[in-house]
């Protein structure tokens, strides 16, 4: 048994937990590399799928590889006909994470590979979790209007294909490349709160599709993945605010928190946000509706001279920050823009559940069970004195 280490009470912050081949961040200088190559690179070159064919083996694809993972994305997209049955029993104001969270354990249901622990057949859970993951989403939004779900276009891409089920139209091809690139750049990020959660059940020797469950659960929070539609609720409430360093200000000496701002890791601008403010300025020009990003630019700079202001330069826009005004421009519903981060990081997650099952970059699977100190009542190893209701005061 290692001695125990005291570290309680801090989320873990700074405290390694695993080892990984995955994903890599330095905090300080605002990198973040993906089985060893930059997401720049990536999000200038690359595409999710190839993206998520690199997460799950470890390398990028030949043409071959990249075209069979593509086919055998495309081939899955379909969602079997008692999901979108049952989903359509469910009130039309439930909250798309949570029905995205509820349609994991019935896709499980009937996943041929379920039970079956060995790495081939999880790798094929994966790529079915990646390929219905869009088309639930979809679905729920259709659903929720009450239309039918759009059934998939094999001809169209991964992002493209999401657009189409979502809209039922054909989406604009330089959009559909753009959310290609959002799917890019959300698709992995160590060891935050929700892969985690996929690591932790799984390590349990759980499925995994309860491990995605916990993940969506973890990313719904308004912290995590739930900031993005925070900052579109943000940016909306600022739509007609003149003063906007007024705002910012209240806000912080209220000790409410500015969404989208701050990392537990970085320590400057997320790599990813400078990549999104970039994109929200020429969807801004392209929609016309440039004033998303000189509102979020005014935000940003607000945000920055009062953090800075006390102390906290570190404090600087994430990936939600940007994220939501662009998922704006193109169309999408506030409460789908978590929903899309999961349509996207379902793919690290997957290839995390992987690594942790099959002990990809340690010497052995190992059931996570941290310890906590009890400080509650407490009278001594014989315990307190039990009386019956009517005898309690
Ligand atoms: C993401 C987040 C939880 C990381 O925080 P962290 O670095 O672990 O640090 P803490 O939550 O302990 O915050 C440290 C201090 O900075 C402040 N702070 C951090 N982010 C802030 C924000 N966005 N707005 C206002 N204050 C913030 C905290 O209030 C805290 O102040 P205190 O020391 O006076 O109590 C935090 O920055 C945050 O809540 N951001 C907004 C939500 C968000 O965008 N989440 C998506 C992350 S990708």
């Amino acid at each position: 048994m290692p001695e125990a280490v005291n570290v309680k009470n801090i989320g873990l912050r700074g405290v390694t937990v695993a080892d990984t081949k995955i994903s890599f961040i330095d905090g300080e200088k605002g990198v973040l590399i993906y089985r060893g190559y930059r997401i720049e690179d990536l999000a200038e070159h690359s595409s999710f799928m190839e993206v998520a064919f690199l997460l799950l083996n470890g390398i990028l694809p030949g043409k071959e590889g990249l075209k069979g993972m593509e086919e055998q994305v495309t081939d899955a997209r379909e969602v079997p006909d008692y999901v979108f049955k049952s989903m359509k029993h469910l009130p039309k104001g439930a909250r798309p994470m949570d029905v995205l969270q509820a349609a994991v354990p019935a896709l499980a249901i009937g996943d041929p590979d379920i039970g079956e622990e060995t790495r081939e057949a999880n790798f094929r859970m994966a790529l079915r979790l990646i390929a219905r993951i869009p088309a639930v989403v979809a679905g729920w939004h259709r659903i929720r209007q009450g239309l039918d779900p759009q059934p998939a276009d094999p001809s169209l891409s991964h992002a493209a294909n999401f657009l189409w089920q979502l809209h039922g139209k054909r989406p604009d091809p330089e959009m559909a490349s753009d959310l290609d690139v959002c799917l890019i750049l959300h698709a992995d990020h160590t060891f935050n709160a929700s892969t985690f959660a996929c690591r932790e059940v799984v390590s349990t020797r759980a499925h995994m599709y309860a491990g995605v469950a916990a993940g969506i659960g973890a990313l719904s929070g308004s912290l995590h993945g739930g900031a993005n539609a925070e900052v579109m609720k943000m940016l909306l409430e600022l739509e007609s605010e003149k003063d906007i360093a007024g705002w910012v200000r209240g806000k912080i000496d209220r000790g409410e928190r500015i969404m989208g701002m701050g990392h537990a890791v970085y320590k400057t601008m997320d790599p990813r946000a400078r990549f999104l403010k970039d994109m929200a300025s020429r969807l801004g020009i392209k929609t016309g509706q440039s004033r998303w990003h000189e509102l979020s630019t005014k935000v940003e700079q607000a945000g920055l001279k009062e953090f800075s202001g006390r102390g906290k330069s570190n404090i600087q826009p994430n990936v939600d920050f940007y994220s939501a005004p662009v998922y704006h421009m193109m169309g999408i519903p506030r409460d789908l823009m978590t929903p899309i981060f999961a349509i996207s990081r379902v793919a690290g997650w997957c290839s995390h559940i992987i690594e942790e099952k099959f002990a990809e970059a340690q010497e052995k699977p190992a059931l996570y069970r941290p310890q906590a100190e009890y400080v509650g009542q407490y009278c001594g190893l014989v315990g307190c004195e039990y009386n019956p209701p009517e005898a309690r005061n």
